[in-house]
This record gives structure tokens, sequence and C-alpha cells, in this order.
């Protein structure tokens, strides 16, 4: 079944600089029993299928030797786990045995260097390699495969890597937290400052940490998913779950395609956790999703009692009822010091407090919170209004009409205002402080504005819902199986920057999408950007040239991706001319490449379109040139955000300079010499789309 589109010849985006790494392989085996150890030059091979195997390495800048799992047929930056971090050994020879209270040990020069520390013994221990990257030690004489039955699993001991099946959280029965840690560098497993796992708040939640600080929160569990989660969205790929409760609390995530190879990481250098999917023939990791995901992303930067909303300027607003603690700070961008209510609550005084309501929130950091599962959430309200310190509740589980409840006390931190996903966040205020009875506070009905544009229209749903209907072209290809099958991938994306699809009908050669009614504007550009998946997915090319690479190849959506396409309309306005394929001396290019070669020649005067030239300030439009090609670079990381973009338009600031920007089309030869311009020209990140199967 066709699935999802994967990039395959797109070019590395993230360079990986191959560590030197030697695993030396001569004899293999797939356990070790007893009677059996492992020595250097061995390897212990992953059963049955042969996808990781344990064994020693050294990281031959440094000339220190380490045991530990790799992808077998990875060549680069293939190691999983390590077992003796932070405690190398410097000559080869070291053994790992099995000794017979079921315990592994590493030894070296008769020290032990690593040992396993298993609360059960077992008459006959084995240790095994599983084909998921598990190192186990089980009862041999025991057929049961569950985990639970394992004397010792490596996947309790998590490295930098998170891998498909693995558990990260909490095992409540033996007090053990399994979190990732970051490498302190690329050739030193030792652990760096980062740190990924399950904060035991009452109201649980993931959490990435920089050494004590906390570093980016993914917001909590809400019954459906993690607020800002990249990943998160249901898709074909990847099933995700949270488990809480008395005996364990962890999330997962499983495969639902077998054959894909894939792994988050966290990354020092960077400062990132990375999920890579690895692809075969780039013989490179390719980035799927990072976090922190952009500025608000950050955890806490505007300070206590406010929000940030990456779309807005300044980002950081005080909530409804607060003030900036020291104003002059605020309005110099330095949040820290955050907000404070205006006014006292008038708490005791009849609990006259009010609250108001924030729609499609990443809620507060949990550190002070109570749960209840179980009452609703007007008993929530009630709660929270009894309690002088309670200063915000919500349901617990989103699901559905909403359950449960959570409530805050004292200051709150760490609240983003999303475009798109989170839940309604209830803020107590004094009742004087509320301007309107049942004030809600929310992007889209800050917004809500109508519009009537050309190619579609605007209706409203029996339940009141206001929406945008847009109507395809009927002359396109595609089948009806095929566009059922990509806008139910596509209604599955998720973007702060997107409009929802809501629906689709299909009629004969009439096909309609239908939208959530948004923004002036963006109803457009979004429907454009769709049609684009779709032509992307029938020709093989990113037609209408305002796809990021990223976007156009694996549907990765992020606010740099908005970043590209803004960079090429910018153009195109200047240029006065579509970002299509033309020809430039003997070359075919599209205006990226049109633009980037005028640029190095120093030229880029000449791209101004004839009909402004004699009206416009040179100096403005060369600026802007120089900043639209700086939002069409390659690699997401090289683009600006869009608030940079603002700055550098807005100001004289200094600009670094573009380097080749990404994407864009060159002749290459083909054996078809048809005058389509989809054959004739095709990019040379020529993309394919790969269909995964299940091995
Ligand atoms: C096996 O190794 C573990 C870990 O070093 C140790 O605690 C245990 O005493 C050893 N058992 C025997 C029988 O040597
Ligand atoms: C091995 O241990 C002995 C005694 O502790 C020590 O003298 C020797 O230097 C060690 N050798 C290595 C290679 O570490
Ligand atoms: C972290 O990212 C840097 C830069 O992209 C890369 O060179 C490095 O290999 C990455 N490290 C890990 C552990 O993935
Ligand atoms: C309010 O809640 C806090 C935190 O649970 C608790 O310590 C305090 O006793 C509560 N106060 C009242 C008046 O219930």
């Amino acid at each position: 079944m066709k699935s999802i589109v994967f990039p395959m010849r797109v070019k590395v985006y993230i360079l990986f600089v191959p560590l030197l790494i030697v695993f030396i392989a001569a004899d293999t085996s797939s356990n070790i029993s007893q009677t059996q150890s492992l020595a250097y030059g061995n390897t212990l091979v992953s059963y049955p299928q042969g996808t990781f195997e344990l064994g020693f390495f050294n990281l031959e800048e440094t000339n220190k030797i380490y045991l530990g799992i790799r992808y077998k047929n990875i060549p680069l930056r293939n190691i999983i786990w390590v077992a003796n971090v932070g405690n190398p050994m410097k000559d080869s020879s070291a053994i790992l045995k099995l000794n017979s209270s079921g315990n592994l040990v590493l030894t070296h020069n008769n020290t032990v260097v690593w040992s396993t520390s298993s609360p059960k013994e077992a008459q006959n221990p084995v240790v095994e390699l599983l084909d998921s990257g598990n190192l186990v030690i089980r009862d041999g004489n025991s057929t049961n495969s569950n985990q639970e039955e394992y004397l010792w699993q490596s996947f309790d001991y998590p490295s930098d890597t998170m891998l498909p099946g693995m558990k990260i959280g909490w095992d409540l029965k033996r007090n053990h937290s399994r979190n990732l840690k970051s490498w302190k560098s690329n050739d030193d497993p030792a652990p760096g400052d980062l740190s990924w796992g399950i904060a035991l708040n009452p109201y649980p939640e993931v959490i990435m940490m920089k050494g004590t600080e906390k570093y980016q929160r993914v917001g909590p569990w809400n019954g459906v998913q993690f607020s800002v989660f990249p990943e998160m969205t249901t898709n074909p790929i990847y099933h995700y779950e949270f488990v809480s409760n008395t005996e364990e609390v962890y999330y997962t995530w499983t495969l639902q395609q077998s054959s894909l190879i894939t792994r988050a990481v966290l990354n020092q250098t960077t400062q990132q956790r990375i999920h890579y999917v690895w692809s075969d023939p780039d013989a490179s990791w390719v980035v799927y999703s990072a976090l922190p995901a952009d500025e608000c992303d950050h955890y806490g930067v505007c300070g206590a009692n406010s929000y940030c909303k990456t779309s807005a300027s300044p980002m950081c607003q005080c909530l409804q009822g607060f003030n900036p603690v020291s104003p002059e700070k605020w309005n110099s961008k330095n949040w820290s010091q955050g907000c404070v209510l205006k006014q006292p609550l008038s708490c005791t005084d009849n609990y006259t407090d009010q609250f108001v309501k924030y729609e499609g929130m990443k809620v507060p950091e949990t550190t002070h919170t109570w749960l209840d599962q179980n009452i609703t959430l007007d008993e929530c309200k009630a709660k929270c209004l009894k309690n002088c310190s309670c200063m915000a509740y919500t349901s617990s589980n989103i699901s559905g009409t909403g359950s449960g409840c959570v409530i805050w006390f004292g200051q709150l931190f760490d609240i983003v205002m999303l475009q798109s996903g989170g839940q309604d966040l209830y803020i107590r205020i004094p009742a004087s402080e509320l301007e309107s009875e049942g004030t809600k506070v929310n992007d889209k009905s800050e917004h809500r504005r109508t519009v009537r544009r050309s190619g579609s229209a605007m209706g409203k749903l029996v339940d009141g819902q206001e929406i945008a209907v847009k109507r395809l072209s009927s002359s396109s290809e595609q089948g009806i199986t095929e566009f059922i099958t990509e806008v139910k991938l596509i209604a599955k994306l998720q973007h702060r920057n997107l409009v929802k699809l809501l629906g689709c009908c299909v009629e004969g050669e009439e096909k309609l999408l239908v939208y959530e009614y948004m923004v002036n504007g963006s109803l457009d550009s979004f429907i454009f950007v769709l049609n684009s998946i779709f032509a992307l997915q029938n020709s093989r090319s990113n037609e209408s040239g305002y796809m990021a690479p990223e976007y156009a190849v694996e549907g990765l959506f992020s606010i740099k991706s908005d970043v590209y396409s803004f960079g090429i309309l910018l153009l195109e306005i200047i240029c006065g001319i579509k970002n299509r394929a033309l020809c430039h001396g003997n070359q075919t290019v599209n205006l990226v490449g049109y633009a980037w070669s005028l640029w190095k020649e120093d030229n880029a005067l000449q791209l101004i379109d004839s009909s402004i030239k004699d009206s416009c300030v040179i100096s403005e439009v060369l600026r802007c040139i120089h900043v639209s090609l700086l939002c069409v670079q390659q690699f997401p990381e090289d683009r600006p955000t869009m608030t940079s973009v603002i700055q550098m338009l807005g100001s004289q600031m200094e600009l670094v300079e573009p380097k080749e920007p990404g994407f864009f089309p060159r002749r290459i030869p083909t054996e078809e010499t048809s005058s389509s311009d989809q054959n004739r020209y095709a990019s040379i990140d020529e993309l394919s789309i790969t269909t995964f199967n299940g091995r």
C-alpha cells in the first residue's frame, strides 16, 4: 500500500561527521551462555534478523574502548547504546562474561569495568540481543518472553537514543527512571547536559532538562496527545502510547511499518532532541523532527504568568488581568521577570473570582498541580475557586467532551498559545478584570473575519462552524481512491500555521475540499500548498515551487517551511516572475536558481521587475532579495525565523551571506526527450516516492 512520501535522493541536510568507529567482527554468535564469553574482536548479533550487534568499539581519535550496541548494517552514527559510559578501557584485553548469578560482568586487566545487577537469579541465565536493539538477560529454562520476565535489559538503561518499543519514564515498582542522556561530545559517550524523561508530577509530563534546568516541554499527555510534539499526530508510521498507573509512567512508540529504521537522539551539539529516519539510498540519517521546535518552545521564555505566541509581536504577552513585573524590561524584550496580577484576587470574598478561557494552549508546567481523573469540569472549577492558591484549571483528558480535572497552584510557567493542537485553559482573575462575560482568547477568535475569494466559497455547518470550500480543477488526472487516500493523509497533518482540513466531497469529476475558516489570506496559500502536495505525488515535482525541500519530500511541516515559501513569494513579487523553469544563458533554472546566479555575479539588480524599477528604492529592494535568498536556504536551520525576517526587513542590521539555496531545478539528462516540462526538468534533488512495505 502506498503510504507516505519519503526523501530518497534529497541532498543530506544534516551533515554527519563520520565517527571513526571500529567494531571488529571475527566470531559472531547469537547468545552468550554461562560457559561462553565475549572478547575484543567478537560480536553478538541480534536474532533472528541481525539488525544490531553487540561488541567492542573504539572512538579512534581518543583510543578509548567501549562495549556497545550498534546497527549492524548502517555505516555511520550507528551506536545506540554504550555499557561502560564514562569508564572506557585503554586496551583490547577486555572480556565480557555472564557469571553464575546471572549478571554480565565486563572486566579489564582483572578489574570490573561495568556489570549488571539483576535482582533475580536464574538457574540457566542466557544473554540475547533482540532485533529491537534490546540486550537482555533471561532465564534459559523459561519460554516466557514477556519483558517483565527479563532478569535485566539494556532498554532500562538508555544512552542517548530512543528506539521503537523503548519505554521512557518510570518503573515505579523499582523506583527506576529511564531517561535519555546526551553524549558529552561526538567522541565521548559520557553523559552531557541534556536529558529527556518524565517528571513525576501529580499531572506527569515529558520534559527535556539541560543540567538541572527545565529546557523543553511537550506538554502533559491530555488523553489524546502531547500538545507540542511534531511527531505526535496520528500518522501511518508511528503509534504513540502514554501509560500512567500505579506501577509505571512512561511513553513509548512503535512502528506501523517494520521496515523503517528510526531513532530519536539527544544531541548535545545542537541542544535538541532530533528524530531521525535512515535513508538507504542517501546513506544518511534524515531529520524527521526536532525539539525545541521554535522560540516559544524554549522553557519559560516569557517568565511567569504570561504566554508565548510564535506569530505574535512581541511573542510574549501577559495573561489577561496581569501586568509585567518590570514594564521597562518587558518592553525591551527582557521577559524573564514575567507578569503579576494587576489587582489581588478576592479569593475568600464569596468566591467572586472569574476565569478567562484560553483555547489551543500548551498548558503550564505541572510541578504544582493536583489531579482528579474522575470529576467534571464544573466540579474542577469549584475546587479551584475554593483554594486561594489555585490559579488555573482544565480537563485532564480532552478526548470526547473532556473529563477529569487538573488544577495549578501559584505562578504559571511556560504557557504557549498554539495555532493548532493544544487545549483549553482557564485562568483565574479578579472579577473586575474580566472585560466581558465569557471572554475567550485564542488565535481564531482574534482574527476571524469574512473574506470571499475566487475559486473558494465560505459557508456554515449546522453546528455554526464557519467553513471554506475549495473546488479542485477537474482536469486533475488523479483517481478518486488516490485523492481520498491523500486527503486522509493531509487531514492528519497538523501545523500551527495551517488551517484544518475538515473533509472532502467527491462526485463524478467534482472534488471539493472543506476547511476550517480562517484569517484572510491564509486560505489560498494553504490550498495552493495542498495542491502542490497532490502535484508532488503525481508528477514527482514541486511544480508550485513554494514548498521547502523537507516539506516537499517528507510532508514535514515546520515554521521554517513557511519561511521558505515566504522567500519564494517575495522573490516572485520583486521579479514579477513565477518560480518556474526559465532560461538563463544556456541553462534552464527556476527563479531561485536564476536569482542565485545573478546574486553570485553581483548582478542582482537585473532581477528587479522593470515595472517597479523606476519607482522603488533600489537599496531596499536589494535588501529584500537578500532576505528572500536567506529564506530559501536548503537547510531549515540556515533559514531565519519569521521574527528575524521582520527585523531584517525593518532595520539596517547586517545580514549574513546566503549560501546556495535549496531545491532549484537544473536540466538533468533523461532518456525521454518529451517536450513536457515535467519530464525535461527535474530537480537535482529529485524526489522519488517510496512505498514502505512490510518485509
Ligand atoms: C556476579 O556479578 C555481580 C555484579 O558484579 C556480582 O554482584 C555478583 O556477586 C556476581 N556473582 C557471582 C556468583 O560472582
Ligand atoms: C593492570 O593492572 C596492574 C595492577 O593493578 C597495573 O600495574 C597495570 O599497569 C595495569 N595494566 C594496564 C594496561 O592498565
Ligand atoms: C548532532 O548534530 C551535529 C550537527 O548536526 C552532528 O554533527 C552530530 O553528529 C550530531 N550528534 C549526534 C549524537 O547525533
Ligand atoms: C490548596 O491546595 C494546596 C495544594 O494542594 C494545599 O496545600 C492547600 O491546603 C489547599 N488549601 C485549601 C484552603 O484547601
